[in-house]
Parts: structure tokens; C-alpha cells; sequence
């Protein structure tokens, strides 16, 4: 079985290559540029992997290069801007498609965009199949549905000793430029509104974190698999910023949009580029994340799940890895699809378990 890796050159590419020949399938490395691919499959160590090159400027270049392959993971970002002709290409090439992005707006367009052709076209294609946003979909849809329907539900992120590669820091500015949605009384809105931040307790700590809104995927995802009225996600805020900044700003969203509006936000791209290209293999294996998920339903019943794991890069290959070989075994309905609706939550984590992912739901009470 042929699994297509878009962007192979990347940090990511290299090691979702390297857990695709790991899972027994047969990568097909794909970029722009042949010499970058060359140098990712033996970095990879997928030596005599099977390599494709097609830009993303020439849809039926892109196509092709995805013929006879299963399933696809895009690994090209920042995903708002580079993410839809795979999207587009997979879905005419008749081949499953996933990636590994964060952006949410960028999600939402591909939901409401691309749905109808896929579906027609028999591809499943779920954005981001990575550590944004699987374990917070998932959890929350285990902590939803033991309460549903759901009145409020909270997600937070948590991270530790995150080593950020330059692709992601790219990817993080490209959010704040373009703003974010929120869901509020059962539908979609601009967000930005007023950020209510419920204190969250930790695992392991007894104090409440303080936090900031996190313009996260799962504000998109989890409305189209449980019946909810609001979904708030937020970020511990000292994993990011200084706790000073974190006490008077609610959303570090307002502060970023207006810097990148300024000469000094036009610069950041241009010193992102300097940065490294990611850490090294011993400090990404370093990385501890975790989620606490609240919820409230209608009836005044709560419930609360937390998910723990360790190398978000290693963990976003292994998740985007297993969602393309499910995805390439069947199964999965067509269109475009959040993680909790192609798979079924419970089964997905416990496959992900030996990858040092663990959690637990308590409630409803
Ligand atoms: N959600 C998560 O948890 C998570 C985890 C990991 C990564 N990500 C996301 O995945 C993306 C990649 O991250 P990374 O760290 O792997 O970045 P990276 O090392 O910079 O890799 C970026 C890849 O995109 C390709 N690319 C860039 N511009 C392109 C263009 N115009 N045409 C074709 N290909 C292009 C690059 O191709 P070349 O090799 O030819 O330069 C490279 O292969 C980012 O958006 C990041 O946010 C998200």
C-alpha cells in the first residue's frame, strides 16, 4: 500500500516518511524539489523510497504525483496558504487525504469547501490529523457525549519544554493574521468577543492555571460530532508567554493581529526563516503535552476528561500516520470529516496508546 507524503522535504515530512515504511506501508516521498526529497529519504531512513516531484502551482503535476497512492498526508505549511491544491488534487486523484495542520481558519475553508467534491468524488480528507487537533477532538467528544447535549464545553491545552520548528512558527504567525471564529449559542461566528476564562486545574497540581483563548481547530471540529452550544478552548498561559502578560491579556490574539499589521509583524517572516529548522531529535522527545476537557450539559450534569503524552512532532506523525492507513483501509465515510466523526474516538486513542498517549474520562456526575 502506497501512502503519498506531501512536503517529504520538512521537519514533519521526514518523520511521518519514516513512520509510514515503520507501519509495513510504502512511503512515496513528494515536494517541489527532487534534491530536497533525496536528502529527507535518507535522512528518514527510507533510502529507495519511491519520489515524486510536483509543485503546487500545477494541479495536474499534483495530481499525478499522488496516482495509486491510498492515502495522502500533507505536510506542506502554513496550510492557509499552501494547503488547498493538495486538497484539490488528492480529491481529484481519487487518494484519502490528511495533513497536519493547526490553522483554523484554514480548516473551516476546507469544510466549507471542499466537502461536497470529495464526498463525491469518494475521498474522506480530514485536516489536521496531528497532535492539533486529534487528542483535544477526541477527548472532547468522550467528554461531551457522557453529558450531550452539551451546554458549555472547555478544552485546554497544556505544554511543556515545546521545541518549536520554524514551519510551525510560520504557521502560528499566519494565524494571527487572519483572525479567528468562535461558537457560541450552536453556531459559527467571527470571534474575538469577550474570552471567558473558567480557572482550570492541571493533573497533578491543586490551583487553578491562569489561561488565554487558543484560536483552535477544535472550536470547528467538535460542533459537527456532538450536540453543543458553546465551545471555549484556551491556552495555559505561562507554556506561551511571561505570566504578566497572560494576567492582562485574555487572548494574546488582539495584541498579535495589530504587531503583524506593523513593519516589525512584515519582519517576523523574514526572522522566522533564520530560526532553526527544528529541535533536535532529543529535545522534540522531550516535549510533554496534556488537555483537560470540561463539560456541562443542559440538564446541569458535568464531566471531565484529561489526555497526557510526550513529542508533539512525534506524536503528530504517528497520529497523521495511523489516520492515512485507516483511512486506506476503508471504512471511513466520504467528504470531509473532523477525527471523531472518520474514526471511532475510543479505538483511535487506544491505538495510539503505545505511543505514550494516555487518558481518562470521570463523570457525568
Ligand atoms: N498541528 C500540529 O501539531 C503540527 C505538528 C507538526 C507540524 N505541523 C505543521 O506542519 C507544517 C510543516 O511543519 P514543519 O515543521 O515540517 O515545517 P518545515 O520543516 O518548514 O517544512 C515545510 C514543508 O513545506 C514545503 N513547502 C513550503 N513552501 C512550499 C511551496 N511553496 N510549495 C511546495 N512545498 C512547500 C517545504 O518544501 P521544501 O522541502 O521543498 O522546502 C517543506 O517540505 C507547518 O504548518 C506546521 O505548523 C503542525
Amino acid at each position: 500500500m502506497k501512502i503519498a507524503v506531501y512536503g517529504a522535504g520538512g521537519y514533519t515530512g521526514r518523520l511521518v516518511a519514516a513512520r509510514v515504511r515503520a507501519k509495513g506501508a510504502e512511503p512515496v516521498l513528494v515536494g517541489r524539489g527532487t534534491e530536497r526529497l533525496r536528502h529527507a529519504a535518507s535522512a528518514a531512513g527510507v533510502e529507495g523510497a519511491e519520489l515524486r516531484t510536483a509543485g503546487l502551482d500545477d494541479p495536474d503535476a499534483l495530481a499525478r504525483a499522488l496516482d495509486g497512492c491510498a492515502a495522502v498526508v500533507n505536510c506542506a505549511g502554513p496550510f492557509t496558504r499552501l494547503g488547498e491544491p493538495v486538497v484539490r488534487a488528492a480529491i481529484a486523484a481519487g487518494c484519502h487525504y490528511v495533513d497536519t495542520t493547526a490553522e483554523q481558519l484554514y480548516i473551516q475553508r476546507i469544510f466549507d469547501t471542499c466537502g461536497v467534491d470529495a464526498a463525491s468524488a469518494g475521498v474522506t480528507v480530514i485536516p489536521a490529523m496531528g497532535y492539533d487537533i486529534v487528542p483535544g477532538d477526541l477527548l472532547c467528544h468522550l467528554v461531551g457525549t457522557a453529558v450531550a447535549p452539551v451546554q458549555r464545553l472547555t478544552l485546554a491545552y497544556d505544554i511543556r519544554d515545546f521545541g518549536m520548528t520554524r514551519g510551525s512558527a510560520r504557521s502560528v504567525l499566519e494565524m494571527y493574521t487572519g483572525g479567528e471564529v468562535a461558537y457560541r449559542a450552536g453556531t459559527w461566528a467571527p470571534g474575538g468577543g469577550p474570552t471567558r476564562r473558567d480557572p482550570v486545574v492541571f493533573p497533578g497540581e491543586t490551583r487553578p492555571a491562569k489561561t488565554v483563548r487558543w484560536p483552535a481547530g477544535e472550536i470547528v471540529t467538535v460542533p459537527r460530532h456532538l450536540e453543543v452550544r458553546e465551545v471555549d478552548v484556551v491556552m495555559r498561559a505561562d507554556a506561551l508567554v511571561p505570566s504578566p502578560v497572560s494576567v492582562v491579556a485574555p487572548s494574546l490574539m488582539p495584541i498579535m493581529t495589530a504587531v503583524m499589521r506593523t513593519p516589525l509583524g512584515r519582519g517576523l517572516d523574514k526572522l522566522v526563516g533564520r530560526l532553526p529548522e527544528g529541535p533536535s531529535e532529543e529535545q522534540r522527545r522531550k516535549a510533554r503535552f496534556g488537555f483537560v476537557a470540561e463539560a456541562t450539559g443542559t440538564d446541569g450534569r458535568t464531566s471531565r476528561g484529561v489526555l497526557q503524552g510526550e513529542d508533539v512532532y512525534g506524536s503528530t506523525a504517528a497520529i497523521a500516520v495511523e489516520g492515512a492507513t485507516r483511512l486506506a483501509g476503508g471504512g471511513s465515510a466520504a467528504g470531509v470529516l473532523a477525527p471523531s466523526q472518520a474514526f471511532d474516538p475510543e479505538d483511535l486513542l487506544a491505538a495510539l496508546a503505545g505511543d505514550g498517549i494516555t487518558w481518562s474520562v470521570d463523570g457525568p456526575s
